[in-house]
């Protein structure tokens, strides 16, 4: 394995940055392997175990986040003029160079993975995987099987864009629809249900494949996404 400087092992934990990790290793608050480093510019492998202060470091670049998406931010890594989901985010992750895997827009609420690791991400996007996305979508209108039906068949939007067959579950609230899209195109859930007559009032994502947003996640916040709920991203839906 390639061995790197300590002082930027540490930094790419986005925890610290490298004038900071240098001074810890100076003060003596870094051990590798158990045995503490003194000199920043110490060479070690990248899988080696760091503490800090006593404390394990993952030292690893690569970062999965599970976020539920508020109303009133943009799905973007920053804006000019308006707040994105990164303004969530403590310094340390915003170091790491995190983007939101797709979009949400800006009213729109829910699951929403943020990663800096972008070939898993583009599998996530890409129409060509077709990863299944599951919205609740609250309408202005009564939702009918005549709706589930033009869903299953594949909608023209109104510009002439036709859409793959989704799937559309009618809820208890007639103006309330679960629907299971497997592209991402522009608008798309709410071009849909115009596309029916029924414009979106409330959109939230439940699920991207089998990962469903954790019900402990209120608005805004966010926690590490484990190996295994990844995978779920990539597996059938089930319920
Ligand atoms: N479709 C939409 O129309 N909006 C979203 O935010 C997501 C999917």
């Amino acid at each position: 394995m390639a061995l790197s400087r300590l002082d930027k092992l540490i930094a790419d934990s986005g925890k610290y940055s490298r004038s900071e990790a240098k001074a810890l290793i100076r003060a003596g608050r870094v051990c590798v392997d158990g045995v503490t480093a003194r000199a920043p510019e110490d060479k070690c492998a990248a899988d080696a175990p760091i503490t800090v202060d006593g404390e394990a470091l993952n030292t690893s670049r690569t970062r999965w986040i599970m976020l539920h998406k508020p109303e009133g931010l943009l799905s973007a890594t920053e804006d000019r003029d308006q707040p994105t989901v990164l303004d969530l985010l403590p310094a340390e992750l915003r170091r790491l160079g995190l983007f939101p895997v797709g979009r949400l827009d800006k009213d729109t609420t829910g699951l929403l993975l943020l990663t800096n690791e972008g070939e898993t991400a583009h599998r996530i996007t890409s129409p060509k995987h077709h990863v299944p996305k599951r919205y609740l979508a609250r309408v202005d209108g009564s939702l009918d099987g005549e709706d589930v039906q033009a869903f299953a068949e594949g909608l023209t939007l109104g510009d002439g864009t036709r859409c793959l067959p989704a799937v559309l579950e009618l809820c208890d609230r007639a103006d309330e629809g679960r629907v299971t899209v497997y592209e991402g195109k522009y608008h798309q859930v709410k071009r849909m249900f115009a596309a029916v007559g029924k414009p979106v009032l409330r959109l939230h994502r439940e699920r991207i494949g089998a990962l469903a947003l954790d019900p402990a996640l209120a608005p805004g916040e966010f926690r590490p996404l484990t190996a295994a709920e990844l995978a779920a991203v990539f597996a059938a839906e089930e319920d």
